[in-house]
Order: C-alpha cells, then structure tokens, then sequence
C-alpha cells in the first residue's frame, strides 16, 4: 500500500548529477521489485553500496517444519519458548511454515551490533510488548506494542529495544510482498473509504544520515543462506530518498473494526495479505446486535487453509484455556469453533476486549521441533 513519498535530499531530476561537498557524485541506487517493473525507491549514498572490503559465509537459514503426523487442533505456549539474551534476528523461535511463510516469535533483550537485511522476502515484526527503534536504510522507525512492523525484501536494518526493556515479537517472514488487501486498494493505488484503515495511520520512516567510517557488518539473507559482508562505511549513509518502496508501521490500535447485527465473518478483520497467506487483526469492539444474535463465531471447517491464532491481550471468548502468548492452530480438514458452554455464556455479549493477530495460510503448514516442545497436549480433546 506504500504511497509515493520523499525524504531528505535529491537531484531535480531522477538519474542526474548531484554533487557532495567535496565535489564528488553522490550514488544513485534503484532500489525495486519485479526487476525495473514493481515498486521501487531511488536512494541516495555518501558511498556506493557495491564497495566491500571482505565477505564471509555464515552458514545455512535452519527453517525445518515437519508436515506429517496425525491432524490435530494445537494449542502453543509461547511464553514457555526457550529465550537466551539475543537480538531480534538471533532470538527467533520459528514454529510454522511452508513454503510460502514462516511464523514464530523473538524474545529481543539486546541491539543488533550488525545490520541485515532479508533478499528472500518481505518480513512482518509485529510487537507485543516491549519499544525500541528500528533503524533502516530509509530512517528510523520508533516501535511500541500494537506495531505491525512491514520490512519490504531487501530493506536493510538492525532493531535496537529500549535499554532495559524487553521487545516480544511475532515474526512472519514472507517469501515475497506483504500488501494491503486488494479489495482494500483502488486502481490508483489509494486504500479506498471502505477499508478499515488508510495511509494516514502508517507511520513512515524518519531519514537519519551516517556518514561514519569504521568496521560495518551488513549480513545478508538469501538462497536460504547467509552471507556477512564488511564495509568501511555505514551502511545508512543514504541523504535522500524517494519512491513507493519503503518500511512502515501500522499499529493494530489503528484497526477500525467492522461490525454487524450477526457474527461477522473473519475477512472483515484482515489487514495485510502475502504470498498465498492473509493477516488479520482482531480488535476490541462492539458485538453484534440482532436480538437473536450469538456473538462468538460458528463452526466451521477451513477446509483449504490453516489457521493461527497469537493472542496478544484481553478475554478471548471462543477459547478455553489460552493465555496472553498462546497459539492455537487449526488447520484444514477438521472443523474447530467454540468449546461447550462458550456459546451460551455468550449470549447477550455487547463487546468483547480480545487483541489477536491472525495468520491463514492457504498451503498446509508444518512445525518446527521448538513448536511441539510448547505444546498443550490437552487442547485437541478440549471440545469433550
Ligand atoms: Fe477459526
């Protein structure tokens, strides 16, 4: 949904001379997707971002999810993942995944002392608790709960959590572009009145310039791979910028719900679309309002997606036993709804304080062994 926007300092004209004080050119860098065809930016450098002093080779991305196994509701506690003092690339416990996306989390006590960046595609932070910075190629990005945090592919960064402070994260790292829904967009690219939110609740990177020289590290994620690179140079050494391609905030806080007189259904809800997955914001709200209504949601089989549930805060209606951190996974193939007694108790609701994201997927996801360490065995049988 990224609109055009300028920051900084740039030549008149695209693809022109634009001089430094020493008299010597600035770099000029097409920063695009979908070759010279997709959304792109122009940036700006002190120093051209091909000069390297050095390049290592850090070894193999692990993101092994097992698909096999019996077919089962699953219920994930988070909280009780393993965390170790670690940065918000290193921390990451990734549960789920397919081809298509990976979802899991990061407990982040510490500040990248490298800078990275993913080539393989765009990743989503969404912050549960916790604020700090996320200084990128573009600016700096200040973050607090309630932030989905949208790094396009390619978008180099480094997050640095408020000292003292711990950041919770949801890491979703797509293998391509994370949008607004389409039937959110109109044909010049403008979030349309209809939609639940619009350009004027993304909060855009500010431009900050180094033009420090020293050791950099920059680690590159790629081909399943990653690759360190050393430069003389900081790598933000960017003086101006402009395009539709750059990182951005959206805080779910900022998601006007659509309601109804009967339950309305989950694409209300969905805020950001990727590669053959959506994302969706469940947020305080008024309950539905016919005098017949039931307001927690019927059964129902998703019988060609999986679905997982993060619940971030407050009282999640349709579920026994989750807790502030839980995942559920309901996949496809088996219907899942409301435990017994939930809809009844239900009944003559007018509102409900749950936050939760949520992720379809559209292909089968798999788990990583750290997912089946968390497991609440119990929650398949929870329907009894
Ligand atoms: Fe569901």
């Amino acid at each position: 949904m990224a609109f055009y926007t300028t920051q900084g300092t740039i030549p008149k004209k695209r693809h022109t001379q634009m001089r430094q004080a020493n008299g010597q050119l600035y770099t000029e860098e097409l920063f695009g997707r979908e070759g010279f065809s997709g959304r792109q930016s122009l940036l700006y450098h002190i120093t051209p971002p091909t000069k390297v002093e050095a390049v290592r080779d850090l070894g193999p991305v692990v993101r092994e999810f097992t698909v096999g196994g019996p077919l089962l509701h699953r219920h994930l506690q988070t909280m009780k993942v393993e965390t170790k003092e670690k940065d918000a690339v290193e921390g990451r416990t990734m549960l789920l995944g397919n081809a298509d996306v990976a979802f899991g989390v990061a407990v982040v006590t510490e500040p990248m002392t490298y800078f990275y960046r993913s080539a393989e595609g765009d990743e989503l932070l969404f912050v549960h608790t916790g604020s700090g910075v996320v200084e990128t190629i573009f600016g700096h990005l200040d973050y607090h709960a309630g932030d989905y945090i949208i790094l396009p592919v390619g978008t180099t960064y480094r997050v640095v959590p408020t000292v003292g402070e711990e950041t919770r994260l949801v890491v979703i790292e797509a293998q391509g572009a994370i949008t607004a829904p389409k039937h959110y967009v109109n044909d010049a690219g403008q979030m349309m009145e209809h939609a639940p939110y619009c350009e004027r609740d993304l909060r855009l990177p500010r431009l900050e310039t180094h033009d420090e020289r020293g050791d950099f590290e920059v680690r590159v994620r790629a081909r399943k791979h990653v690759t360190s690179y050393s430069l003389s140079y900081h790598p933000f050494d960017v003086v101006g910028w402009d395009g539709a391609l750059y990182p951005y905030i959206f805080n779910i806080d900022d998601f006007e719900p659509i309601t109804g007189r009967i339950h309305q259904p989950p694409p209300v809800h969905q805020t950001f679309a990727g590669p053959n997955f959506v994302i969706c914001s469940f947020v305080p709200r008024k309950l539905d309002y016919h005098p017949l209504s039931i307001p927690v949601p019927y059964h129902h089989s998703n019988i060609e997606s999986d679905e997982v549930i993060y619940y971030v805060d407050g009282q999640f209606m349709s579920r026994k036993g989750i807790e502030v951190g839980s995942v559920t996974v309901h996949p496809g193939g088996i219907a899942h709804g409301p435990q017994p007694g939930v809809v009844e108790k239900s009944l003559g609701a007018t509102e409900t304080a749950e936050l939760a994201v949520m992720m379809d997927t559209f292909h089968p996801l798999g788990l990583s062994a750290a997912a089946c360490s968390v497991e609440d065995p119990h929650y398949m049988y929870s329907w009894r």
